[in-house]
């Protein structure tokens, strides 16, 4: 199996010299190819840190992010554009959706940058959003909805796209049992049925998602244990 993302000694610091925050220090992991891997991390180890490095939405104080072949601390520009559009699907811990799109637009958004035919567009967003059952709330804007079904909303977005490399930070956080169990089937389903590799961060351990993972990274105190 080949490594879908190499970490490779990475530190991250906030702040200038005066006003220093370590926030992540001398991680390195190998993921392989289709791998389900959980991170769990109690709040401020640096979960959401590390995930935004690796998504390329940060840069990396020091160190080496290495995904497909690719250094991606070393993009720029259009490439890093079309690096994430095309490579990546992200679940932000706080959604991110854009409040003057509906769901439907903001779930469709990656596809008509991609200039998608409207027909291919509406059939896969109705069939993602049946999965995490938001049929109904599709027309309604992010101010209409709640913090559950944004956090459908933001799944559904990232995985449309069916992404080879998914980051989702905490994606079942503000879920009750039913609507978190949906969601991971969802992901467990694009991990084996569409061979995606998955970093599924959280902060408890749950029997569900240690079932699937395929290994389990614990971050202490910055570091990977
Ligand atoms: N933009 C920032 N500026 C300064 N410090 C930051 C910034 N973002 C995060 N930190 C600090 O870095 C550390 C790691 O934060 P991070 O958000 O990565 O934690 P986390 O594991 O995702 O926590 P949670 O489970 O609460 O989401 C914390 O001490 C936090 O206060
Ligand atoms: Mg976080």
């Amino acid at each position: 199996m080949s490594n879908v993302l190499e970490v490779k000694n990475i530190e991250k610091y906030y702040g200038n010299k005066s006003n220093l925050t370590k926030a992540i220090s001398g991680i390195s992991f190998n993921v392989s190819d289709k791998e389900f891997v959980g991170i769990m991390g109690a709040s401020g180890s640096g979960k959401t840190t590390l995930l935004n490095c690796i998504s390329t939405i940060d840069r990396v104080t020091a160190g080496q992010i290495i995904i497909n072949g690719k250094d991606i601390t070393k993009l720029r520009g259009n490439s890093l554009n079309k690096f994430r559009r095309e490579e990546l699907g992200f679940i932000f811990q706080d959604f991110n959706l854009l409040d003057t799109l509906t769901a439907y637009e903001n779930i469709a958004l990656a596809l008509t940058i991609q200039k998608v035919k409207a027909k291919e567009i509406d059939k896969r967003v109705r069939e993602v959003a049946e999965k995490l059952d938001i049929t109904d709330i599709l027309d309604k804007y992010p101010y209409q909805i709640s913090g559950g079904q944004k956090q459908r909303v933001a799944s559904s977005r990232a995985i449309i796209t069916n992404p080879k490399l998914v980051l989702a930070d905490e994606p079942t956080g503000a879920l009750d049992s039913k609507s978190a169990r949906q969601l991971l089937e969802t992901f467990e389903n694009l991990n084996q049925k569409l061979g995606a590799t998955i970093l599924w961060l959280h902060m408890m351990p749950s029997q569900q998602v240690m079932q699937i993972e395929s290994f389990l990274l614990k971050m202490e105190k910055f570091l990977m244990s």
